[in-house]
């Protein structure tokens, strides 16, 4: 049994000071609506795991917010080397000072901006060795969709992101099956078709690493991810939780998505 895991990616919004009171406003909705948390990985059953990754900027902040509570922090992006001259870069040690467990890779955004399966492949790697827990992001774009390029799309980029991955760190890794056309559309893929391509995924882990490793891979559905529409992707048996980006920006939204969550997972 998967725990789920909802994660949160702030994407470039909030300052410290927004940061630090949405921190202790997701831990007063959490409490209020009694939703159990895990600060594990797994879980026990009936429980949830959750991580918010904020900018750079703002995880001390929320760090300290956050501090003594189960709900983990995370980072957006990181370099694959663990230091050098390479201005404006961040590395894992550095993240893994400032208390983050999670780290967002291979993002669409990311990749719109010219990071390579290759880039992607090293930063995981590197992320692994670190002992950070990467969230490997992948999903095709439009006009890769309409062209029926899906399934090879994803599998290219999963066996990219995993490859010279030893079967522990992946057993690890979260994988976000995120459309592109899905993401900040308010246009979300129908949990069916989610759960479909990430059959497709799980098989393709299973396919490099053993199918006991990819039963444990936890894979997420990202893209127009709201309260109200998240309850009928976490009843899909292949999906494990979701990575949000919208809705995760407000303390209460993203609490209302982690609550459907755990009573999904009851
Ligand atoms: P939205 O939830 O805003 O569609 O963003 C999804 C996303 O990109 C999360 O990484």
């Amino acid at each position: 049994m998967r725990t789920p895991l909802i994660a949160a990616n702030w994407k470039m919004y909030k300052t410290t000071g927004e940061a630090a009171q949405y921190g202790r406003e997701l831990l007063e909705e959490l409490a209020a609506r009694r939703v159990s948390v895990t600060a594990g990985e797994q879980g026990q059953p009936g429980q949830v795991a959750v991580v918010v990754c904020p900018p750079f900027t703002a995880l001390a902040a929320l760090g300290s917010a956050l501090r003594g509570s189960p709900v983990a922090l995370g980072a957006q992006n990181m370099h694959w080397e663990s230091s050098g001259a390479y201005t404006g870069e961040i590395a894992a040690p550095m993240l893994l000072d400032l208390g983050c467990r999670y780290v967002i890779l291979g993002h669409s955004e990311r990749r719109q901006m010219g990071e390579t399966d290759e880039q992607v492949r090293r930063k995981v790697q590197a992320a692994a060795a670190a002992g950070l827990i990467p969230i490997v992001c992948v999903g095709e774009r439009i006009e890769e969709r309409r062209a029926g390029q899906t399934e090879s799309v994803v599998t290219r980029q999963v066996r990219a992101a995993f490859q010279n991955l030893d079967a522990a760190a992946a057993g690890r890794a979260v994988i976000a099956y995120e459309p592109v056309w899905a993401i900040g559309t308010g246009e979300h893929a129908s949990p069916e078709e989610a759960n479909r391509v990430i059959r497709l995924i799980r098989d393709t882990v299973a396919d490099m690493l053993g199918s006991e490793t990819a039963a444990a891979v936890r894979i997420l559905y990202g893209g127009s991810v709201k309260p109200d529409n998240i309850g009928p992707f976490m009843a899909q048996p292949e999906i494990d939780g979701a990575l949000v980006g919208g809705a995760s920006l407000d303390a209460k939204a993203f609490a209302d998505i982690i609550q459907q969550a755990e009573v999904n997972a009851a």
